[in-house]
């Protein structure tokens, strides 16, 4: 099973280099109000800094973040040996990273000026250190227009978003702060339009550090209060102190279980970052699984179609050190005799007083 993944990710590789979209693939979709805190999940389940986040910064593009597990340093510098300088620079990495669609652009033009648009950015990360998942972080869902956004922001985010989750192999991953009413979460209500059952909804309620004294997410947390199928996962992530004060994620993760423990002993153990990133991946793999049927078929009857504008093209040249010349005569030859027996044929047909050959 965990094969699978690493394969589905190739894929999507290839059609996108080809320019394709024939193929749908499984991807996790994050969905959430501003600051709710999606940047900061999908750093955690990198386990990288990265993505521009905090308060006064907004996600204006969305982006597909595609993690890829490459081995160890150790077992690629036993290849060495076989790769061009390109590749030896990434094997030699600990983990690297490349833009599919834009090489050359900065991390800086998620959050650019200008306005809100379609236009994903690609971004790839090998690591030892990740699951292989691929993760859209969309911007935030927002109501009201700040600066020189349009009037229509909201309409704008929101038809963007559904045209991510509307995709039926997309996971969607809601999240929600957990100082906020989870009844009024925008993310819950846009994914409750295109999977009205919840198939593929996970909530992610985040925060649960900044919640009032007195108060906890248990009800929330153990579903009492909207029923998420898929789960509930409660996460602490860094706070904008935390950023300002460079808190590796390595420490957040670690806090982050020791506040589980302390304040919800009995949830710790299907909460936190690293549950979420475990749940995700058995997600998906259940997801490629289902897929894979419809998949298969797509591929074959495509192969079906390559092969046969392949064998319209003639025979493979076996000989690879022919000459054109040699080519050529040889297709002269054929031809001849393609003619002759052409013109055998009708003759024989016109002597047995055959039908009328019209041209
Ligand atoms: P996004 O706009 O939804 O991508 O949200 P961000 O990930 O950029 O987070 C917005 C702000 O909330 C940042 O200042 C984060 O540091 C902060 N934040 C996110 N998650 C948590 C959390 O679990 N606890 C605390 N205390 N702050 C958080
Ligand atoms: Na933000
Ligand atoms: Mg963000």
């Amino acid at each position: 099973m965990e094969t699978l993944i690493p394969i589905i990710n190739r894929l999507q590789e290839v059609f996108l280099t080809v320019g394709s979209e024939i193929i749908q693939l499984p991807q996790i979709v994050v969905v959430g109000s501003q600051s709710s805190g999606k940047s900061s999940v999908l750093e955690s389940l990198v386990g990288r800094d990265f993505l521009p986040r905090g308060s006064g910064i907004v996600t204006r593009r969305p982006l597909v973040l595609q993690l890829v597990t490459v081995p160890p340093l150790e077992e690629r510098l036993c290849v060495l040996s076989l790769c061009t300088q390109t590749q030896a620079v990434c094997i030699k990495a600990e983990e690297w990273g490349t833009f599919l669609h834009c090489k050359n652009q900065v991390i800086k033009e998620l959050e650019c000026s200008g306005s809100t648009s379609y236009k994903p950015i690609n971004l790839k990360i090998y690591s030892p250190n990740v699951l292989s998942l691929t993760l859209v972080d969309l911007p935030g869902i927002t109501k009201v227009p700040v600066g020189d956004q349009p009037e229509d922001i909201e309409t704008q985010v929101r038809e963007m978003i559904l045209s991510y989750i509307s995709n039926p192999n997309s996971l969607i991953l809601c999240v929600s702060p957990a100082n906020s009413d989870l009844a009024t979460s925008d993310a819950l209500k846009l994914a409750r339009e295109v999977d009205a059952d919840g198939r593929r909804t996970l909530l992610v309620v985040s925060k649960l550090d900044l919640m009032d004294a007195g108060t906890d997410a248990l009800e929330v947390l153990l579903g009492r209060i909207i029923p998420v199928r898929l789960g509930i996962i409660g996460v602490v992530n860094r706070s904008q102190h935390d950023l300002n004060t460079q808190k590796s994620l390595a420490d957040s993760c670690k806090d982050e279980q020791v506040f589980l423990q302390r304040h919800y002993p009995s949830l710790a153990s299907r909460c936190g970052s690293r549950y979420l990133a475990r749940t995700l991946s058995r997600l998906l793999m259940h997801h490629i699984r289902d897929c894979l049927p419809e998949l298969k078929t797509r591929v074959t009857v495509l192969t079906a179609q390559y092969q046969s504008r392949l064998n319209s093209c003639g025979q493979p040249v076996e000989d690879q050190s022919a000459t054109l010349l040699q080519i050529v005569t040889k297709f002269a030859a054929d031809y001849c005799n393609t003619i002759e027996g052409t013109a055998r044929h009708i003759q024989t047909s016109e002597l047995c007083g055959g039908a009328r050959i019209c041209y």
